[in-house]
């Protein structure tokens, strides 16, 4: 079992990762429409990651006896200017992120419920790879001046991402 506030702040957090699948697919559909499709697919494929996160918690939450909820989910603001915009929003949402990891490792911690701790963890390192993609993306479009060609070229490298379904060690 796990306690009542951790069972709820799981499934808050089941709540925010199905959000952040619901962000960056409105950020695929925007790179869609200027036919930006490598980038279109990235976003896509970063959304499927984001749904793996959520679906995981709600599995722990089943495993521990706890009960999954189903939260409603806000609708994401998907005005976007330009790709570095989107990259940007990205970073900004993943260090929020970060920052809702933490409070629940903090939250772990407090109670000293150390399998929801180990648990965590795979998140805890999880995000140091978002922050550290997101950066990586908004560096690269710097390094390139902010130009359409520099555009085109991370676009084609976005293409050839691949997804992979998140794994974690459950025992
Ligand atoms: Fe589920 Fe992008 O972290």
């Amino acid at each position: 079992m796990i306690s009542k506030k951790m069972e709820s702040m799981l499934n808050e957090q089941m709540k925010n990762e199905f959000f952040s699948a619901y962000f960056y697919l409105a950020m695929a559909a925007w790179f869609s429409s200027k036919n930006l499709n490598g980038f279109a697919n990235w976003y896509r494929i970063q959304a499927q990651e984001e749904r793996d996160h959520a679906t995981m918690i709600m599995d722990y939450t089943l495993r521990v006896g706890a009960n999954a909820e189903f939260l409603t989910i806000e609708a994401p603001d998907a005005n976007f200017a330009s790709p570095m915009d989107i990259f940007e929003k990205t970073l900004e949402h993943e260090q929020k992120v970060t920052a809702m990891i933490n409070d629940l490792m903090g939250a772990a911690i407090d109670e000293r419920d150390f399998k929801t701790q180990q648990f965590l963890q795979w998140y805890v390192s999880e995000q140091v790879e978002e922050e550290e993609n997101a950066t990586g993306l908004i560096e690269k479009l710097r390094i390139a001046g902010n130009s359409e060609a520099g555009i085109l070229y991370m676009d084609a490298e976005a293409a050839t991402r691949v997804y992979t379904p998140a794994v974690q060690a459950t025992t």
